[in-house]
């Protein structure tokens, strides 16, 4: 008896946790009518995403571009301050985001960007790109942060799906992400491919899409042991 009400309360959280609240929802999609290239910081919209395969143990942190339907998820270790290891989760639609990518203090210049891309010829794989610029140019290569690309990266005919064990995104030169709360993000894509698919140095075109959010990192918190398992690709019990 037992066994089934929390069979079905786990059911139900998997439910809400992928399904905005109807007034969260609608505030969403007015927002990003009116607003979805402007740089608005007061957009909050971070939703707990837990995964049916990790129930209760491993949660993400997620937020998802509306009119792009590019979505983001983070899980980070319950630390008390920078710097930590981040997963992130880019999940985008193959043909509008030939590139897309995040920068983890909500601007382009002088902060780590993460960007990513499926591998080309239908390949079934994402690519990861580590950049940082110090203007409004084509960003380079950045070795501030390193990547471990994890096994659940995916492509099909339609998305692409980056997972990454990100460490150094949390910490840089000039300021550091706060794990237990609202951190301005800015997500950015371009729906032309990159020049060269196949490697994380390839050229690409400027964005033609872009925006800042506000994102709640108290939600990505999981404990260590459960982000181990997450980078390593094993389930979680609750
Ligand atoms: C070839 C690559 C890129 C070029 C040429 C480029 C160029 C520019 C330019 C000219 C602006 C200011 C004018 C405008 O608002 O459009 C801008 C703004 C911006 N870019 Fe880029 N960009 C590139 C890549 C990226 C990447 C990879 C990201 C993040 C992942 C990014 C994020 C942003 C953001 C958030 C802004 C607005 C806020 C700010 O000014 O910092 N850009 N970019
Ligand atoms: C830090 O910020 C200052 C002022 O905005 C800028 O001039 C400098 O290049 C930045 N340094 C790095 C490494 O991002
Ligand atoms: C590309 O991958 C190599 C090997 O993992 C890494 O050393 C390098 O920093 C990466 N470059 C970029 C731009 O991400
Ligand atoms: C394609 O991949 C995306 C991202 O992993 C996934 O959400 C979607 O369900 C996949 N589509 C099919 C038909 O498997």
């Amino acid at each position: 008896m037992l066994g089934l009400k929390r069979l079905a309360l786990v059911a139900l959280c998997a439910i809400e946790s992928i399904t905005p609240t109807v007034s969260a929802r609608s505030l969403f999609n007015l927002r990003s009518i009116q607003h979805d290239d402007a740089l608005d910081k007061r957009q909050s919209l971070t939703q707990k995403y837990c995964p049916s395969s990790t129930p209760g143990a491993a949660c993400f942190s997620e937020f998802t571009v509306a009119a792009q339907k590019i979505t983001y998820r983070i899980a980070i270790p319950e630390v008390a301050a920078a710097p930590f290891d981040i997963y992130l989760q880019i999940i985008a639609p193959k043909a509008t985001a030939g590139w897309a990518g995040i920068a983890w203090g909500g601007k382009m210049s002088n902060n780590p960007l993460t960007i990513g891309w499926a591998l080309p010829n239908g390949g079934d794989g994402s690519v990861v790109s580590s950049r940082f610029t110090s203007g409004h140019s084509a960003p380079g290569a950045y070795s501030g942060a390193t990547y471990t690309v994890l096994p659940s990266t995916t492509a099909n005919a339609t998305h692409w799906q980056l997972d990454v064990l990100c460490q150094g995104c949390s910490k840089w030169a000039n300021g550091s992400l706060n794990p237990n709360g609202a951190n301005a993000f800015a997500w950015a894509k371009a729906t032309k491919a990159v020049a060269n698919p196949a490697s994380n140095s390839s050229s690409f075109s400027s964005h033609d899409g872009k925006a800042v959010w506000s994102h709640d990192l108290s939600l990505a918190r999981v404990p260590q042991s459960a982000f181990d398992a997450l980078v390593a690709g094993k389930s979680v019990g609750a």
